[in-house]
C-alpha cells in the first residue's frame, strides 16, 4: 500500500540535520529559485459576496487553505478594472482593483496577510497592450492621425485605393486580422494594431511614455509589498517598425513581432528597478518560444529571474519526449544560472487530467482536441505521476488553482454560456479556455459547491453536476485524493534537503522509465511503461503517486525514494554510473 498517508508511505519527518542543511541552502533573497507558486484566477477562486464572481475577500477567507497546501507564493491573474474583453487581460487602470474583486486597500491587506503566513504575492502586469477603454487609447481615438496621443500605439494608414485594407497581413493570436480600422462618427480612418482582440490595442514600446508608465506601475506594486510580477506576453512587446510581413520561417530574433532583440533592453531596465528593493523583486516572464536557448536569453543575470517552462507543459506524457524536455530545459538554463520552472497547467491550457487522458497527450493551441475521447481515470493517474515528477525536479514549480484537486477540463459548456474571446473570435472553431476556468468546488454536493455563499447569484461559469467528489472538503479527508497527494508531496519538497534548484543526476534506466537522483540519497522514479519496475534494494518509499503492485512500480506511477546511507540510487538493477547534466 503506497498511497500518501498510508502506513507504508507515511511521510517521514525531516531529520534535524536535513533542516539545518535546508536553512543554509535557501537564503531569503533567493526564495524564488525553488518556490512553489500557486496561480489564483480570482474570478473563479472563491466568491465571498455572493455575486457569482470570485473576489479578494474570498481569497482572504481561504488563506488557511493556501497556507496548509504548502506554497511559497501566489500569482494573481490581472485584478485591475477591465471591461473584460479578455477577462482582465484588457486593463483600463493598472493602479487599482476591479470593483467586482474589491478595493486597492483590500489588495494591500491581502498581500500583507499572505506574507504574515509566509506567502509572497506576484501580480500580473500586461505591458504589450491596454484595454480600448484605457485613458491613453481613448485620447488616441479622440486625436487626429499623427498626433502625439496616437504615437503611443501602432496607428497606420490602410492599404488599397481608399485605405480599406489593413496595413499588413499580420493575424491576431485570437483569430482574424491584427488590425482594426478606426471609425470616427461614420468616417473610416487609420488602422490600429492588436495582436490579441480589437479591445486590446498594442502599445508602442519605442515611445518613452510607455517605458516610463510601466516603470511607475512596477514601483506602484512593489511599494505595496508585491514580491514580483508575472509579465504577460513578454516576448511580443517589440515590433518591427517597418511592419514586415511574417515569413514561413524567420531567423532567430527576426520575426516581426516575436522575440526581437530590443526586448532585452526593457527587461534590463526592469531588473534594475526590481533589484533596487531591499528584498529584490522578482520578474517572471510568460515567454512562449519553441527553442529553450532563446528562452534562456531572457534569463541572463541582468534580465528576468524565471520564465514559465511551456515546453514541459506542452510535452506529451511519454518517457522520450519528457526526458528530452527536462534535459533541454536544464541544459539551456544552466549557462545563465537561472532555475528552471515546472508548469503543468494555467488558465490558458487544457487541464492535465483531461490532456493526459487522450490518445495524443501533448498540448498546443492549434489543436486543443476538444471533445476527443478521454479516459479521465488514466489521465488522472498520469497527472498524479506528473505532479510528483514536477515537484522533484530542480527549480520552481507552478500550480494552477484546481490542479491540486484534479479538476478536469469542462468541455460541454453550451455556446450561449461561453465567455472566452478565443471561442468567440474563431466563430466557435477554437473551444477557448473557459473549460479550465470553472469556479472551484469547495464543499457540498451540488453547484456552486460553496464557491459562493447560500442564495448567491449564478456563477459566471457553471460548474458540472458531478464535482461533489472533487471538492476540497471531500478530498481533504481522503488519503488517496489528488489534494492529499499535493499536500504531502509539497510538505516533503519543502522540508527535504534535496529540494532546491541544483544537484540533479539521471540514473540509468530502461527507455520507459525516468529516474534521477537529487543529492546523495534521494531518488525519483517514473514508470511510463506497461511492465512493472522493481525498486532498488534497501530503498525507503517516501511517497508514491499510486499504489505499488507487489512492491513494484506500475505504469504511470512516480515514486520518491530515500536510499540507504551506503547505497547510490540505481534502477532496474542498473548500478550507478550516474551522469550529471548540470
Ligand atoms: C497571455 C494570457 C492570456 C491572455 C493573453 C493576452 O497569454 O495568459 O490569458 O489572453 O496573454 O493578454
Amino acid at each position: 500500500m503506497t498511497h500518501p498517508g498510508s502506513t507504508a508511505t507515511t511521510p517521514q519527518t525531516p531529520e534535524p540535520d536535513d533542516r539545518a542543511a535546508l536553512d543554509g541552502a535557501r537564503p531569503e533573497a533567493r526564495w524564488w529559485r525553488d518556490a512553489v507558486v500557486y496561480q489564483v484566477y480570482v474570478r473563479s477562486f472563491a466568491d465571498a459576496n455572493g455575486d457569482g464572481v470570485g473576489d479578494l475577500a474570498g481569497v482572504r477567507d481561504r488563506l488557511p487553505y493556501l497556507r496548509d497546501l504548502g506554497i511559497d507564493a501566489l500569482w494573481f491573474n490581472p485584478w485591475y478594472p477591465s471591461p473584460l474583453a479578455d477577462w482582465g487581460y484588457d486593463i483600463a487602470d493598472y493602479r487599482s482593483i476591479d470593483p467586482a474583486f474589491g478595493t486597492l486597500e483590500e489588495a494591500e491587506q491581502l498581500i500583507a496577510e499572505a506574507r504574515a503566513v509566509g506567502i509572497r504575492t506576484i501580480v500580473d502586469v500586461v505591458p504589450n497592450h491596454v484595454s480600448d477603454q484605457h485613458p491613453w487609447f481613448r485620447a488616441a481615438l479622440d486625436s487626429p492621425p499623427g498626433s502625439p496621443e496616437r504615437q503611443r500605439f501602432w496607428f497606420r494608414s490602410g492599404t488599397g485605393p481608399d485605405g480599406e485594407l489593413p496595413p499588413n497581413g499580420w493575424q491576431s493570436i485570437f483569430g482574424g486580422p491584427a488590425w482594426t480600422r478606426t471609425n470616427d462618427a461614420g468616417v473610416p480612418g487609420e488602422w490600429y494594431l492588436h495582436l490579441f482582440a480589437p479591445e486590446q490595442p498594442d502599445l508602442n514600446w519605442t515611445h518613452p511614455d510607455v517605458w516610463a508608465e510601466h516603470e511607475d506601475i512596477l514601483r506602484f506594486w512593489f511599494d505595496r509589498g508585491a514580491a514580483g510580477v508575472r509579465i504577460d506576453s513578454a516576448a511580443l512587446l517589440v515590433k518591427d517598425p517597418d511592419l514586415a510581413e511574417e515569413a514561413p520561417k524567420h531567423e532567430a530574433g527576426e520575426h516581426p513581432f516575436t522575440d526581437r532583440d530590443a526586448l532585452h533592453d526593457i527587461y534590463r531596465r526592469w531588473r534594475s528597478i526590481a533589484d533596487g528593493y531591499p528584498e529584490p523583486r522578482v520578474l517572471v516572464g510568460e515567454v512562449w518560444l519553441p527553442e529553450p536557448e532563446r528562452l534562456a536569453r531572457y534569463l541572463r543575470p541582468d534580465e528576468l529571474h524565471t520564465a514559465f517552462n511551456f515546453d514541459f507543459l506542452s510535452c506529451p506524457w511519454e518517457p522520450g519526449p519528457m526526458r528530452a524536455s527536462i534535459e533541454s530545459a536544464l541544459a539551456a538554463h544552466a549557462p545563465v544560472d537561472a532555475p528552471t520552472t515546472w508548469v503543468l497547467s494555467n488558465h490558458d491550457v487544457t487541464r492535465p487530467v483531461t490532456r493526459y487522458g487522450r490518445t495524443d497527450t501533448s498540448f498546443s493551441f492549434e489543436s486543443k482536441r476538444n471533445g476527443t475521447p478521454t479516459d479521465l481515470e488514466r489521465g488522472t493517474r498520469a497527472a498524479r505521476a506528473a505532479a510528483l515528477l514536477a515537484m522533484a525536479l530542480p527549480g520552481s514549480m507552478y500550480i494552477y488553482q484546481g490542479e491540486e484537486l484534479g479538476l478536469p477540463e469542462v468541455e460541454d459548456i453550451p455556446a450561449e454560456r461561453r465567455q472566452d474571446p478565443m471561442w468567440l473570435r474563431s466563430g466557435g472553431v477554437d473551444p477557448g479556455r473557459d473549460g479550465c476556468r470553472i469556479p472551484l468546488p469547495w464543499g457540498g454536493d451540488r453547484p456552486p459547491y460553496e464557491f459562493s455563499p447560500e442564495g448567491a447569484e449564478r456563477p459566471w461559469l457553471d460548474q458540472p453536476d458531478d464535482w461533489g467528489r472533487l471538492t476540497v472538503a471531500a478530498q481533504s479527508g481522503a488519503t488517496t485524493s489528488m489534494l492529499n497527494l499535493y499536500r504531502t508531496g509539497l510538505r516533503f519538497r519543502r522540508a527535504a534537503p534535496w529540494s532546491g534548484d541544483g544537484a540533479f543526476r539521471w540514473i540509468p534506466s530502461s527507455d520507459s522509465v525516468l529516474a534521477f537522483a537529487r543529492g546523495e540519497r534521494f531518488a525519483c522514479i517514473v514508470n511510463f511503461g506497461p511492465g512493472p519496475v522493481a525498486l532498488p534494494v534497501g530503498a525507503h518509499v517516501l511517497i508514491a503517486s499510486n499504489e505499488l503492485e507487489g512492491g513494484e512500480l506500475p505504469q504511470d506511477t512516480t515514486v520518491w525514494l530515500r536510499q540507504a546511507q551506503d547505497q547510490a540510487p540505481s534502477v532496474d538493477g542498473l548500478p550507478g554510473r550516474e551522469h550529471s547534466i548540470g
